[in-house]
């Protein structure tokens, strides 16, 4: 099979800190980057844009096979022609659970990232799915977590754009789907590193995170 350098995996639910941490660990250790579900989001965008109803599995899975053609394979995970903005709004936020439900576009999704892993020597990647099932031998499993209220707190602090009550609702509703869908759902890989970060500051769950990466051979 294909070879791939060092990955961290981050799993975790929605705005459990994941993209934060994620950041900084790749500024510490000189690691690429991927935020897996930004694809997700994407062809979320897309399914609403053009009208798609995103629980029709083969329109979606061919509007995917279609956003991979055009934008020439692995691309479309770091695609700029979306606007992070665009793509973290409401009704984005409600069609993503439908589309990262079907499985022929979680394959297709899988595909591109370890296809991208291939070309990056050392990278931290982000999602529900990654130490599951996209790197079952990722060298460093982290699984992210907080409460529900926590996590709508901090999300609300960091965009203001919504009231607690929506943002709540949303995180408990995308934590239901994520954990429930049969396509490789949200769960802590057996081997995962388990980091409750409900009382914790991002400073000291990056001293956590730093340290097991260090202790895996990681070098700043
Ligand atoms: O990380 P995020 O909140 O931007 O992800 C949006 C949605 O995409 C999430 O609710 C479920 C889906 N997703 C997924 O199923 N698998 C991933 N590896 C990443 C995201």
């Amino acid at each position: 099979g294909p070879r791939f350098g060092t990955v961290v995996a981050v799993d975790g639910p929605a705005a459990a800190g994941k993209t934060t941490t994620c950041l900084a660990l790749a500024k510490t250790f000189g690691l690429r980057y991927l935020e897996s579900g930004r694809t997700y989001r994407i062809i979320a965008f897309e399914a609403l844009q053009r009208e798609i109803p995103v629980d029709n599995a083969p329109e979606i899975t061919g509007l995917c096979d279609e956003l991979i053609e055009q934008s020439r394979s692995t691309s479309l995970l770091t695609s700029e022609r979306y606007a992070s903005a665009e793509l973290r709004k409401k009704p984005v936020n409600v069609a993503v659970s439908a589309v990262a439900r079907i499985a022929d576009v979680r394959q297709r999704v899988t595909s591109l990232i370890r296809l991208w892993a291939t070309t990056h020597e050392h990278c931290v990647v982000e999602g529900r799915d990654i130490g599951t099932a996209i790197f079952p031998r990722a060298a460093v499993k982290f699984y992210l977590t907080a409460t529900p209220e926590v996590r709508a707190m901090r999300r609300v602090r960091q965009e203001r754009a919504e009231s607690y009550e929506n943002v709540l609702e949303d995180v408990i509703r995308r934590d239901d789907a994520d954990m429930s869908r049969k396509a490789s759902p949200l769960v802590p890989a057996a081997d995962a590193i388990t980091i409750d970060t409900s009382e914790l500051t991002v400073e000291q769950v990056l001293h956590r995170m730093s340290s097991t990466c260090r202790s895996r051979g990681l070098e700043i």
